[in-house]
Order: C-alpha cells, then structure tokens, then sequence
C-alpha cells in the first residue's frame, strides 16, 4: 500500500526521491519520509500527512547526496504520525530502511530482540526487520547484504525493502516478497521504486524483481540479483518501458479523476484495439486462443477481484452467461481465498485487477492455481504481479490511472472481459453470425458514444451535483447488467464523497430498503430502453410515491422516466450488453462533481489508496 523510492548515482538524490514520491502519492499519503547519505552521514526527514508536509522541513535542511530512500506511507501497523513514518533506522542509527508490505511475526521477533537489549521508538514492524538487520550484522555478518538477506529468512509476511548504511556511501540493498518493486537502470545509476512512474523521465529500462529475490546495487557495479532463499544468482531480465511522462501528469485538468474520466473514449479504443476487427468479423485475442481449449471446455468461470473490478466482473457474469452460455461466478477475492473453495482443472478463474497487486487478489489466484484451475489475468498493469502470476491474460490497455477512484480502468476492463464473452460465446457456437457481427459493430461505436456521451457534464448535471451534495445517503438502483452499474456509482460516492451510498437491483428495493426513502433521499436510477425498462419504471413509480427524489439515467425520447423523474441524465442507446460501459460515465461525474463541492480531496481520498497490497 505503501510507495517506495531509491535512488544510487550521481545526480542529487533529493529532488528524484521527492518527485518520485508524488507520483506514488497515489499509494498512501498518511505520512512521508527519506533519507539521504551525503557521503559520510545519513540525513532523515520524515512527518506525518502528504509529501508537500515533509517537503517543507526537508527543503530547508541539508539534504545533499546521491544515494537516498524514500517514503510515502499508508498506515498498517501503529497510527499515522511522525513517529511511525519511514524510514526507519536501527537501534545505533546505522541502518535506515523503507519498507511496503507487512512482516506477520513481527511480534515474536521483537520480544526476541527486546531480550537482547533492542529499544524501539515506533509501533511499526518495519522498525523490528531493521533492527533485526542490525542484529544480525553485529553479531558477524560479512555485509549488509548478507546481514539483509539472514534477516529475510527469519520474516514472514511481505515485504518491498531498501535499506542503506550510514558507514557505506555507495549501496543499496533491495528485497521482494508479495509488494512490488522495479530497479531502474541507466549508466551507473540506479532508480529503485513500487512502480516505474518515479524514473520515467531518466531510463525506460526496468528489472521487475520477482518474490523471494535480492538485489546488491553498488556505485560503478553491475545489478547484483539473487534469491533470497537459496543465494542462486538470477540473470536479470530488463524490460523496455513504453510508458511515457505525459500519460502520468494532468495534462490541463484539475484532478487526475477528471482527466481519466475524459480518457474513456481513448482508453476504451486501446483496450479494443488490435483485438476487435468489426470490419473483418473477427477478434483477436492471443490469450484466449492459447488457452482456448480450456475455454471450450471450461465447466465453470469463476471471477475473483476487489471493490471496482469486483464490479466489472460482475458485470461480465451477464455477459459471459448470455453469450458464452458458461456458467459464471463472481467472488471477492478476499473471502474466496479463505473458504476452501471448490475448484477443480475444469474451472477457469479470471482475476481482475488495474493495479495487479491487489493482495487478496493474488492469492485467490495462487490459491485457484495450486488446485489446479486455469488463470486468465485481466489486468491495466503490465509486469504487475497478478499478470505474472497468470497462466495467461488480456491487458487492459487504460493507461496510469492515478485518482483513487478508478473510471477508465472499469469501463476498459468492461471492454476487454465483453471482447472475450463475445469470442468464447462465438467459438462455443452460441452467438449466429448475423448477431456476433452486430455486436462487433455495436462495440466498435462504443468510444464516440462515450466521447458523445461526456457531453453530459454541463449545468443540469453541475445543478444536481449541487442541490444533493448536502444528501447524507443515496441509493442507486438498476436491473439485469446495470445493476453492477448501480453498485459502482454507489462506491465512486462513497469513496470520494464520504457520502453513505448504497446500490441495490431495482427489484429488491421492495425487500428493505425502500423504507429508508422520504423526501430527503436522491435516488439514482438507471433506466435503459431495454427488456427491463418497464420493471424499472415501476421501481421508479414506487420510489416517487414515497417522495424520493429520482436522478434518472435515461436514453433520449424516453418520456416515460422523464415524466417521473426530478432530474434526467440522457445517454445514448447502445445493445443492453454493452450499456454499463456508457451508464456508467455520468454515475462517475456526478460522484466527482459532489466531491469538488464538498471540497473533498478527489483523487487521494481519505484512508484509502490505490494499490492494496495488503490484505
Ligand atoms: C475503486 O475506485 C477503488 N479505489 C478500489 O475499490 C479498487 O477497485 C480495488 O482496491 C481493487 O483494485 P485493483 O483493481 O487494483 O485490484
């Protein structure tokens, strides 16, 4: 959860740890740190809450030297403040150390180390693996990566370390288990980071490390890469970034939120791209056809994954129930890996995930894996965990989505996990031709109806925003494939609003929660021209017969909904499969705009973060 930077070289060290650390803001922003080795000591700073904090004390202080860690923290172990930020240095000062992840026996090794006179300032476990560090170094070892290494095999949990040596001016020790870590590399120097963003502008060239691997980066000195485990060297593999600056700033808009929310047409048409040939009647999609026979066969899909592509994948259970005709379950990651799940070599298990790290994500995955399931990764993240750990996947294709609250990785997942639907169900032969080539035409129009439909962020959308900002809860209802839709609005409110919202299907509102509704509740409801319009009509007549106020998501010329509603939001008609990719556009702007009203912080919200490498 949290982001980690280093930097060994020649260049000053201060200004890349501190730009590397706002663009992994996004990871954790409960407090900042770094520490910088100016050649024969180490300077700390560190403080509770965002980078610009801690950049004030450390801007005005010594901070030169070209070898230094840095920090940017979201709290797992003890509470957020200066105390408990990282790094973190040993007992005798010598060692400094950032950490992302959690060591599980923290506990139990810091009783060990307090009987042998170790002293600890803060409450985190990251201050015991660094005096467990020291320990071990004093107690004989040769170096610091030996010292780093007896002390890994003592840890269990999960871990992205660096750590430096105020007595060695010239390296860096970096570790991996579980959180990710990238070493980048240019003419003796290296970038050590949670993602490449923090050096994109100094190399493309990247070595993702895997679980359970090392690397020793001395000053004028090749990577040295090994396992921690068994000390085996490991030639690196170096990756070519194609990421580029421009796609990870805000390029003109207030929020990253915005600005990913604008991209939707753009990220839409990437993550189709190369893969629907609408013209040709064809999609293309490596990974599918690799594992097709597992597809063809496939008794079940079982799809894991958290929060918003938790949402997306529910979404494709009723597409790939409706056009592949395979049975679809659709799990949070976090309670699957934990409730002996049956699973068998004839399932197939989709996990999605922008980041690719999600901790309880991964595991279902490896859990599914070791009962002998196939993995197909749908990931935004390339190099990212889950892909790795996937026996093979479809990319996203969105782009750095940096807000907090995910937009275009949604709709693009959406996408890619509808593309495979639409190729599984047409292999499977239950889609007739005519129909497979409307839905590939259909499709291929989605990103100029979602560019059409962003022209809905105007006045009338900015008014509603306005009169409901003051709302202490809202409901969000839709039926058949907008009911996930419902639950996504429901969590971009939540999330960036701190408004209590709730999604529900239309039809169950009956069952519960229509007693909440008077005057006061806003009710967001989406109400396509499609087999379920009717249904959703009646929900909306019950909704106003209790004086709710309704915010519909209408198509132009439905009048039916218009009479009814307070308020209409129109977006254009597409086939009923394909609609959460165009509904839920206005659901995100209207989450965005309440929050720039409420003077919330869009895209870092408070306790959440992007990546949640915990579980
Ligand atoms: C979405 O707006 C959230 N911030 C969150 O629910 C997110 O979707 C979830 O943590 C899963 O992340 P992942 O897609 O990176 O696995």
């Amino acid at each position: 959860m949290c982001g980690i930077v280093g930097y060994l070289g020649s260049k000053e060290a201060y200004p890349i740890l501190i730009n590397g650390l706002k663009r992994l803001e996004y990871r954790g922003y409960d407090s900042a740190g770094l520490a910088i080795h100016n050649g024969s000591e180490i300077k700390q700073y560190k403080r509770k809450g965002k980078v610009a904090r801690m950049e004030e004390i450390a801007a005005n202080s010594p901070h030169e030297g070209t070898l230094g860690i840095a920090h940017t923290r979201w709290a797992t172990h003890g509470e957020p403040n200066d105390v408990n930020s990282h790094p973190h240095t040993s007992m005798s000062g010598r060692f400094h150390i950032i950490h992302n992840g959690i060591i599980e026996n923290f506990a139990s090794i810091k009783e060990a180390l307090k009987s042998r006179g170790f002293t600890f300032q803060s409450d985190t476990d990251t201050e015991v693996l660094i005096n467990l560090i020291e320990d071990i170094y004093t107690e004989g070892a040769k170096s610091l990566s030996k010292a780093v290494k007896a002390a890994l095999n003592q840890v269990s949990g999960a871990y992205a370390i660096a750590v430096i040596d105020s007595e060695d001016p010239n390296t860096m020790v970096v570790a991996k288990m579980g959180s990710p870590l990238v070493v980048g590399i240019s003419d003796n120097e290296y970038f050590v980071a949670s993602d490449a963003t923090p050096f994109l502008e100094y190399t493309k060239r990247a070595i993702y490390l895997e679980d359970g691997q090392m690397a020793t980066l001395r000053r004028g000195e090749n990577i040295h890469l090994y396992n921690v485990i068994s000390d085996e060297p490991v030639e690196p593999y170096i990756h070519q970034l194609t990421l580029d600056i421009a796609s990870i700033e805000k390029g003109g808009y207030e929020h990253f939120m915005l600005k990913e929310i604008y991209e939707q047409p753009q990220s839409i048409h990437d993550s189709l791209r190369g893969r629907l040939l609408a013209e040709e009647g064809k999609i293309i999609m490596r990974g599918v056809s690799e594992y097709k026979a597992k597809f063809m066969n496939a008794e079940r899909i079982i799809i894991v994954g958290c929060g918003t592509s938790w949402h997306a994948g529910l979404v494709a259970e009723y597409v790939f129930e409706e056009l592949a005709r395979i049975p679809v379950e659709v799990e949070y990651a976090s309670e699957f890996r934990y409730r002996n799940p049956i699973i068998t070599e004839k399932d197939v298990v989709i996990a999605i995930s922008q980041s690719g790290e999600t901790a309880d994500t991964l595991a279902a995955i490896k859990l599914a894996k070791s009962k002998g399931a196939t993995i197909f990764g749908v990931c935004n993240i390339v190099g990212s965990s889950i892909a790795r750990e996937s026996h093979a996947g479809a990319f996203t294709h969105a782009g750095p989505e940096i807000g907090v609250a995910s937009t275009k990785a949604f709709t693009a997942q959406v996408a890619v996990l509808t593309l495979m639907a639409l190729k599984i169900g047409q292999e499977r032969g239950n889609i007739p031709k005519t129909q497979y080539l409307k839905y590939l035409h259909a499709l291929s129009q989605i990103p100029g109806q979602v560019e059409r439909v962003l022209k809905c962020n105007d006045e009338n959308l900015i008014a509603i925003a306005e009169e409901y900002a003051s709302a202490l809860n809202f409901l969000y209802l839709g039926r058949g494939v907008n009911f996930p839709v419902a639950l996504e609005g429901a969590l971009k409110l939540k999330e960036i609003s701190y408004i209590h919202a709730e999604g529900y299907p239309a039809a169950e509102m009956k069952h519960g929660p229509i007693a909440l509704i008077d005057e006061n509740m806003p009710v967001v409801i989406i109400a396509q021209q499609n087999a379920n319009y009717e249904k959703v009509v009646s929900n909306a007549q019950e909704v106003k017969a209790r004086k709710g106020k309704i915010i519909a998501i209408i198509n132009p010329g439905d009048t039916d909904m218009r009479h009814l509603a307070d308020h209409c939001i129109e977006v254009e008609e597409t086939d009923e499969l394909f609609s959460p990719l165009l509904t839920t556009i206005p659901l995100q702007l209207l989450s965005y705009h309440i929050a720039v009203i409420l003077g919330r912080n869009v895209d870092q919200p408070r306790n959440l973060a992007k990546s949640v490498t915990v579980e």
